[in-house]
């Protein structure tokens, strides 16, 4: 991969190395029987290129769809991916870049700056760059979890150690608190020292439960001091003059897969219907999955928020509770189309490039969206940390 500055056209006429591609792919269906002409542009995006595909009347969608894996080898390409595209009357031809370019953090935490300081977003993420060249950074309140799915090396922690870094050079920590569960041990560790931690970074299951034990009298307490101040929600609190506003919290998770599949058995103090407590064995797994549920069911309104990485989006991991309460997802390459339809309810993930690549989909926007995630260097990141620390 190059490391160059970030560029993508929006649309650029074709040049050379475009009509090769092209002519390739028009022989290629062709020859599969799909029927249809290419439009004469492209979007050469900084990993991948989308050609423009306008299937003939009778010619379906779904089987245009479905030739991806014959395109991919007549071009001798990595993967394909077939989108029909929102919007446009044609299908997207997504085809990786001989040369890909990595986003660079530092080109992109401008946007991030932008989006606290002008669009006063919260908690601004930045997800990443589209074929266009769009920067999409979105406010998590509004999402208002996040579960990150992607197969090993995808890029699920480079891509929190952006938004980290993102939050940590961008937000001010008495705006925002981060609270950081990192069970492998070595992905957060450049964070050490940031102002805006509540703890140090946990590194076992036991820390990180005890984290989400704290989190839930957090975010109880919190529905107290909202109630009593007859407000709905942080937003209506913080903007009273007469109290000190209350800071977001995020809360996240490196591998939740690990702690939600532990087997062994944590003790649990619960009510023994007397009045008292007793004293009931259950395993951490279990233990993490109700807490997580528990926080993420009533913490929206009190401006506490989760960002959840997995690499086995099994169903057992993430079904029941855990999906129903993360609308927002990002998935990296997975296996499988199956593992795709776990995490993202279609297929797609499967198609895609790995170091970053990933289709975001959000409550907020009808469709997904595939978009490259900034890569932040540990000296962003130590960067980012001095510059919070000095101000
Ligand atoms: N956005 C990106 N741009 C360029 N390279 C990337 C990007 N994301 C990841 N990579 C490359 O891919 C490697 C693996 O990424 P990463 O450690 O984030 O994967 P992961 O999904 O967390 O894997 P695991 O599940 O094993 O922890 C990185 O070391 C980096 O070299
Ligand atoms: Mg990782």
């Amino acid at each position: 991969m190059l490391n160059t500055k970030t560029t993508a056209s929006p649309t650029a006429p074709l040049d050379e190395k475009h009509l090769a591609v092209l002519a390739t792919l028009q022989v290629k269906l062709a020859s599969l029987g799909v029927e249809g002409h290419f439009l004469p542009f492209v979007s050469e995006g900084p990993v991948v290129t989308l050609y423009r595909f306008v299937p003939q009347n009778a010619t379906r969608v779904s089987l245009v769809e479905r030739v991806a894996p014959d395109l991919a080898i007549a071009l001798g390409a990595e993967c394909v991916q077939v989108k029909r595209l929102p919007g446009e009357m044609a299908v997207g031809i997504y085809v990786p870049n001989k040369e890909k370019k990595h986003i660079l953090f530092r080109d992109s935490v401008g946007h991030v700056w932008d989006a606290f300081n002008n669009k006063k977003q919260r908690i601004p993420l930045l997800f990443g760059i589209d074929h266009m060249g769009n920067f999409v950074v979105e406010d998590l309140p509004l999402l208002p979890h996040l579960l990150i799915a992607g197969a090993t090396g995808s890029g699920k922690s480079t891509f929190l150690n952006s938004i980290l870094a993102g939050l940590i050079y961008c937000v001010p920590p008495g705006r925002l608190k981060l609270v950081l569960s990192d069970v492998k041990q070595v992905e957060f560790t450049n964070f050490v020292g940031a102002p805006h931690l509540m703890f140090p970074v946990s590194t076992s299951i036991h820390e990180t439960l005890e984290q989400m034990e704290w989190l839930i009298d957090e975010v109880n307490r919190r529905l107290t001091v909202l109630a009593k101040a007859s407000c709905q929600n942080i937003l209506q609190y913080n903007a009273l003059e007469t109290r000190s506003a209350l800071p977001y919290i995020l809360f996240v998770i490196d591998e939740l897969a690990e702690i939600l599949m532990d087997k062994s058995n944590e003790e649990q103090e619960i009510p023994d219907g007397k009045g008292g407590t007793k004293i009931k064995l259950l395993s951490r797994g279990k233990l993490a999955e109700h807490r997580l549920g528990l926080i993420a069911q009533k913490a929206r309104a009190t401006g506490v928020h989760i960002i959840a990485a997995t690499q086995r989006p099994s169903v057992k991991v993430v079904e029941g509770n855990i999906k129903a309460n993360f609308p927002a997802r990002v998935s990296f390459r997975l296996p499988s189309e199956a593992d795709s339809r776990t995490i993202l309810n279609t297929s797609g993930a499967e198609q895609l490039l790995s170091q970053g690549d990933m289709l975001f989909v959000s409550p907020n926007s009808p469709a997904i969206r595939r978009l490259h995630a900034p890569l932040a260097s540990i000296e962003d990141i130590r960067a980012a940390v001095d510059v919070a620390c000095r101000r």
